[in-house]
């Protein structure tokens, strides 16, 4: 059972790349970012004062984070997680360590992603999901097999996040170099670290990914 860290900026693909492992390797894909995207439809006042924070492309608060991973660790079963978004802080970060410590488990490898920003911002701005299973497409990069028509579970349903505009990028972007960027040297030093090209193809992405799950640090 491994347990991985998805790191890199807005756009990147750690989503994408989550979603193939749950299926490929039956993994338990932990998305902070989809965690909070519930938390705001509950409509309570959390929720509202999430929707805020995300709108602006700001982070939300270390404590709400790190209470809503602790719920998942200790409530799931399965085949490993895959961190995906979070840790954003060096704060979370430690938090996290100590939450697996707790639970007798390791963190088995983090796998830095790196996209330049001029190809964020294309793959953000062209993003959309389907709003029944969740796959992630784009209108031109990777739109549906069938205009309209999720490959994945068929629904004509879409749907495109609100923070996925130019001028909220920007500050997702800003928020990522100033506090996420510091665990790549974080995790460097503990010796978790492996980084694999975020631009290339997504298949290709997927094998280099494969490749260092199948020899972990
Ligand atoms: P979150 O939902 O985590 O968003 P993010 O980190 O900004 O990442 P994205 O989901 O935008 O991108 P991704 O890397 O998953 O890329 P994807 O696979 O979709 O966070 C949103 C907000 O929530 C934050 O701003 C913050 O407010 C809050 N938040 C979340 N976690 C938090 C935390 N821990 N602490 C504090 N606040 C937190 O791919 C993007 C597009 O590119 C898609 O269209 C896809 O089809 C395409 N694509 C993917 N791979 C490729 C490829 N290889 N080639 C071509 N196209 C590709």
């Amino acid at each position: 059972m491994i347990n991985l860290i998805l790191l890199g900026p807005p756009g990147a693909g750690k989503g994408t790349q989550a979603k193939h492992l749950v299926e490929t390797r039956g993994m338990v894909q932990l998305s902070t970012g989809d965690m909070l995207r519930e938390a705001k439809t509950s409509g309570s006042a959390m929720g509202r004062r999430v929707a805020e924070v995300m709108a602006r492309g700001d982070l939300v608060t270390d404590e709400i984070v790190i209470g809503l991973i602790e719920e998942k660790i200790t409530g799931t079963a399965g085949g490993g997680f895959i961190f995906d978004g979070f840790p954003r802080t060096l704060a979370q970060a430690d938090a996290l360590g100590q939450l697996l410590d707790k639970a007798g488990q390791r963190l088995d490898a983090v796998i830095a992603m790196q996209v330049d920003d001029a190809a964020l911002v294309a793959r953000v701005t062209g993003r959309f999901t389907c709003a029944a299973c969740g796959a992630v497409y784009h209108d031109t990069l990777h739109p549906p097999r069938v205009a309209g028509v999720c490959d994945a579970c068929g629904s004509t349903r879409f749907s495109r996040r609100a923070d996925d505009t130019e001028a909220a990028l920007k500050q997702r972007l800003m928020e990522y170099y100033k506090k996420t960027s510091p665990l790549i040297g974080y995790y460097y030093a503990k010796g978790k670290l492996a980084v694999v090209d975020g631009l290339a193809e997504m298949d290709a992405v997927s094998a280099m990914i494969e490749k260092v799950l199948d020899s972990p640090n």
